[in-house]
């Protein structure tokens, strides 16, 4: 069974890539299950119902968040209503969302995914570390393929997760920095790891957002609002191989999906 994992998907550019080369690349890969994260799609910041519509009718089956996620505060209804959408589960008990969620793969093999968040640089959450634990207990016997999103800073938080984690879960992925890390393994308890698998979005700025506005507000401390870039749009992921019976992770690899790949993705599914 194969998952694909889309990195953070920033505004109007990420959006469209992703609506234009998913169907493709579902098809290409072989791909059982597409699990996103969208904390940054609209406009940078948040996401919004028809966002999240759009993705899901594009084919991501799961959408993870992270620290965005009640910038557009529309979102909340879905986030309570639908099953196929987390919340940070180390987040208080009382804000808006599910702690984890069983999706269905296209083949009908369940997946659990969740999401926690990380503590360094981000808003104060409940320890990422013991909440894992706490929500792995409650989660089904028999639905071995679980899936974790952390979204955290720290590369060294990551790491300390996929250890904790190892033989648990059949993957955790990081999010939240928008740059790929090179650390794509399958640990020795069978998770498979990566500290970070990037973002989808605008290559040409700086982490998604436009380079001179960036600078401008560095250097002046003036308040520029930081828009959304436009140039070298990709699609940063990561394609994890499982073994559904187990389901431990047996292998791990980083992709990227650039402008021109995106539209014979598109012409191959046309075809
Ligand atoms: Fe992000
Ligand atoms: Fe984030």
């Amino acid at each position: 069974m194969r998952i694909l994992f889309i990195g953070d998907i920033v505004g109007k550019p990420g959006v469209a890539i992703v609506l234009q080369a998913l169907p493709g690349l579902r098809r290409r890969e072989s791909i059982d299950l597409v699990i996103a994260n969208g904390e940054n799609s609209e406009n940078g910041s948040g996401i919004t119902p028809s966002i999240y519509r759009k993705l899901i009718a594009a084919g991501v089956d799961c959408v993870t968040l992270g620290d965005h996620i009640y910038r557009k505060k529309d979102i909340i209804s879905i986030l309570d209503g639908q099953d196929n959408i987390v919340k940070p589960a180390n987040y208080p008990a009382d804000a808006p969302g599910k702690n984890w969620v069983v999706v269905k793969s296209e083949t009908g093999r369940k997946v659990i995914v969740f999401s926690l968040m990380g503590r360094v640089f981000m808003k104060p959450v409940d320890c990422p570390y013991t909440k894992a634990n706490q929500i792995l207990a409650e989660m089904p016997a028999d639905i071995p393929i679980r899936f974790c999103d952390f979204h955290a800073e720290a590369t060294s938080d990551k790491q300390l997760m996929g250890r904790h984690l190892d033989g648990r879960v059949t993957a955790v992925c990081g999010t939240h920095t928008h740059v790929p890390t090179a650390d794509e393994q399958v640990l020795p308890g069978g998770t498979a790891f990566i500290s970070d698998v990037g973002m989808t979005g605008p290559h040409e700025s700086i982490l998604g957002r436009k380079i001179e506005k960036v600078l401008q507000a560095t250097l002046t401390f003036r308040p520029i609002p930081f828009d959304v870039a436009t140039g070298d749009v990709q699609i940063s992921g990561v394609v994890i191989d499982v073994d559904p019976k187990s389901g431990k992770g047996q292998g791990i690899r980083r992709i990227k999906i650039n402008e021109k790949q995106a539209e014979e993705l598109e012409d191959e599914f046309d075809d």
